[in-house]
């Protein structure tokens, strides 16, 4: 179980995040909605220590969230990969760091779920589109079976079609792999479909939080309503509304 408590962050000297709580249980989604400069990179980035917190706590089952290797899906899909190497180097590098033994066929598996051809794991990160450079960073933050995937805005660089593809791809990994999921989005089409749990963000501070199912029926804040009534009108809700 993910626990976050209490987290406030400075960056430039400016307090970006006051105070975030948030948890999230294996097999769950959250979706962290909220408009650019909220802090949701912010929060992803202190959850994983890449930013230093000045205060507060991130824990995974009660220890240091690092130590069980949560894995991050970028907002740009070539960014998990050097342009040097191989896409089977860097799709392999978590297993690499960790001196871990992969199960036989776990990449195929692996492709086979995400729909990639393995033989594109030989090229280079340039010379694969940027919907199958997406699928293969979920790939590379899959590979060494980890507890929890935060994810950056991760459909962000793709067309609407190859977005809705890639989110059912995702979603049938979790039921099998059981990782609890991290959503960073702005589409709350996006979370309407796939989260479990919601958390609005707004100038660092959580002015929403509740099940995505009561949220999306009902929000209770006047920032929820707007940010639904948004999304209704951009026809983004109309599975649910
Ligand atoms: N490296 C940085 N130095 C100073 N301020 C930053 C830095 N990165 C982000 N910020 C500021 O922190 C706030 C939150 O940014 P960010 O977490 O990237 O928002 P989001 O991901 O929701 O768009 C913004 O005001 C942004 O300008
Ligand atoms: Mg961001």
């Amino acid at each position: 179980m993910l626990r976050v408590e209490a987290l406030f962050v400075e960056r430039g000297g400016r307090p970006v995040l006051h105070g975030v709580d948030l948890t999230l249980a294996p097999g769950r989604t959250l979706a962290v909605i909220g408009e650019s400069g909220a802090g949701k990179s912010t929060l992803i980035g202190a959850m994983l220590g890449i930013v230093r917190s000045r205060s507060g706590s991130v824990t995974w089952d009660g220890g240091d969230l690092r130590t069980a290797y949560p894995s991050l899906v970028m907002q740009e899909p070539r960014a998990a990969f050097n342009p040097a190497l191989s896409l089977r180097r860097s799709v392999m590098e978590p297993v690499r760091a960790r001196r871990l033994e992969l199960p036989d066929g776990r990449i195929g598996r692996l492709c086979a779920g995400l729909e990639l051809d393995p033989g594109l794991l030989d090229r280079r990160p340039h010379e694969v589109s940027i919907g199958q450079a997406q699928r293969l960073g979920i790939l590379r933050a899959l590979i060494a079976s980890p507890p929890i995937v935060l994810f950056d805005e991760p459909l962000s660089a793709l067309d609407a079609v190859t977005q809705k593809h890639t989110a059912s791809l995702i979603a049938a990994l979790q039921r099998e792999e059981g990782f609890a999921a991290l959503v960073v989005t702005h589409d709350l089409g996006y979370a309407a479909a796939h989260a479990d749990d919601v958390v609005i963000l707004r100038n660092g501070r959580i002015e929403e939080a509740a099940a995505a199912q009561s949220f999306f029926r009902a929000p209770r804040t006047a920032y929820g309503r707007a940010l639904r009534e948004a999304a209704l009108a951009l026809g983004a809700l109309e599975r649910i509304a």
